[in-house]
C-alpha cells in the first residue's frame, strides 16, 4: 500500500500528492520507490498528471538522513536513480504539472523542473541548498536550473544556497505562474483541463518536440520538428482539428 505518495484519478486527470509532511515530504527511498510507481500508472491511465505536497512542503530535498549514510558508491548509485526517475517524469508521454504548495528545495526543486509546467502557490520558497551541507544538487540542479533561468542566476542560487519566494521564482522564469495559496489546485486542474481539450497525439508529439530543444543543435532540432510535424498530417485528430476550424465548431479528437 502507498504510504508516501496518494494518487487519484479526477476524470482524465491524475493527482500525485507527496504525502510525508511530518519530513517536509523529504525525498527518501520509499518515496522516490513510490512515486516511480505512480508515474508509469498514470501515464497509462490518465491525459495529464499534477504533482503536489501535503502540508507546508512541495518537497524539502533529498532525506538527509539517508544521504548521510551513504559512502561515494552508494551515493552514485541513489543519485542515479534520482535523476533517471526526474529523467522519466520529464519524457513521460504525457504532460506533468507541478502544484508547487510550499518549499520546494534541493531535489523538491529538480522534481519540479523535470515537469513541464510549474504553477507556484504564493507561499511556496524555492532553492538548491545542498551547498549549506557541503554538497551539490544531485539530481538535475546544475543542468536544468541554468536552462530555466541562465546560468548567472543558476550559479548564485547554487553557490549561496540562497531561498527565494513564488514572486522572485516567477520574475527568473524558474515558474511559470504564481497563485493565492487557497487557488493552487483549482488553477493546476484548469490547466490540466485545457490540456484534456486536445488531441493526446498532438500533445504527446509536441512534448517530445520540445523536449528535443534542449538535446539537440538547433538544426537538427528543426530537422526534427519538421518530421514530427508531418507526421502528425497521418492523424485522423489533424483533419477533425483542421475541418472544425473551418466549419466553425468544436472538434471531437478521438487520439488517433
Ligand atoms: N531530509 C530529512 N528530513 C528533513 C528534510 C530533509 N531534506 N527537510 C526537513 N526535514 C525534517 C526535519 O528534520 C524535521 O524533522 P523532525 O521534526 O523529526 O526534527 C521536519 O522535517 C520538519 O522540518 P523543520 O523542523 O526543519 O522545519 P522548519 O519549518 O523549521 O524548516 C526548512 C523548514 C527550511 C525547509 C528546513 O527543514 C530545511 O532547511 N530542510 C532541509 C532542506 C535541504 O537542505 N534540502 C536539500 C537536501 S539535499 C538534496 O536534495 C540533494 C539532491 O540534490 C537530490
Amino acid at each position: 500500500m502507498a504510504e508516501r505518495v496518494q494518487y487519484e484519478v479526477e476524470g482524465s486527470v491524475g493527482i500525485a500528492t507527496l504525502s510525508r509532511p511530518e519530513k517536509l515530504n523529504a525525498l527518501d527511498t520509499k518515496t522516490r520507490t513510490e512515486l516511480a510507481e505512480v508515474i508509469e500508472r498514470a501515464e497509462k491511465e490518465v491525459r495529464v498528471l499534477i504533482i503536489t505536497g501535503s502540508g507546508k512542503a512541495f518537497a524539502a530535498g533529498a532525506d538527509i538522513n539517508e544521504l548521510l549514510q551513504r559512502d561515494a558508491i552508494k551515493a552514485f548509485e541513489a543519485t542515479k536513480l534520482g535523476t533517471d526517475l526526474f529523467t522519466r517524469i520529464e519524457e513521460l508521454e504525457i504532460p506533468v504539472i507541478a502544484a508547487i504548495n510550499g518549499y520546494a528545495l534541493g531535489g523538491g526543486c529538480e522534481l519540479a523542473m523535470a515537469c513541464d509546467i510549474r504553477i507556484a502557490s504564493d507561499k511556496a520558497k524555492f532553492g538548491q541548498p545542498e551547498i549549506n551541507l557541503a554538497i551539490i544538487p544531485g539530481a538535475g540542479g546544475t543542468q536544468r536550473l541554468p536552462r530555466l533561468v541562465g546560468l548567472g542566476m543558476a550559479k548564485r542560487l547554487v553557490l549561496t544556497g540562497e531561498i527565494i519566494d513564488a514572486q522572485t521564482a516567477l520574475r527568473i522564469g524558474l515558474v511559470d505562474e504564481v497563485v493565492e495559496h487557497e487557488k493552487l489546485m483549482e488553477r493546476a486542474k484548469e490547466v490540466a483541463a485545457k490540456i484534456v481539450e486536445k488531441s493526446p497525439i498532438a500533445v504527446k508529439i509536441a512534448k517530445k518536440a520540445l523536449n528535443a530543444s534542449m538535446n539537440m543543435p538547433l538544426r537538427e532540432g528543426l530537422k526534427y520538428e519538421a518530421s514530427l510535424f508531418a507526421m502528425l498530417f497521418s492523424s485522423e485528430d489533424a483533419k477533425e482539428g483542421m475541418r472544425a476550424f473551418l466549419e466553425k465548431r468544436k472538434p471531437e479528437f478521438k487520439g488517433r
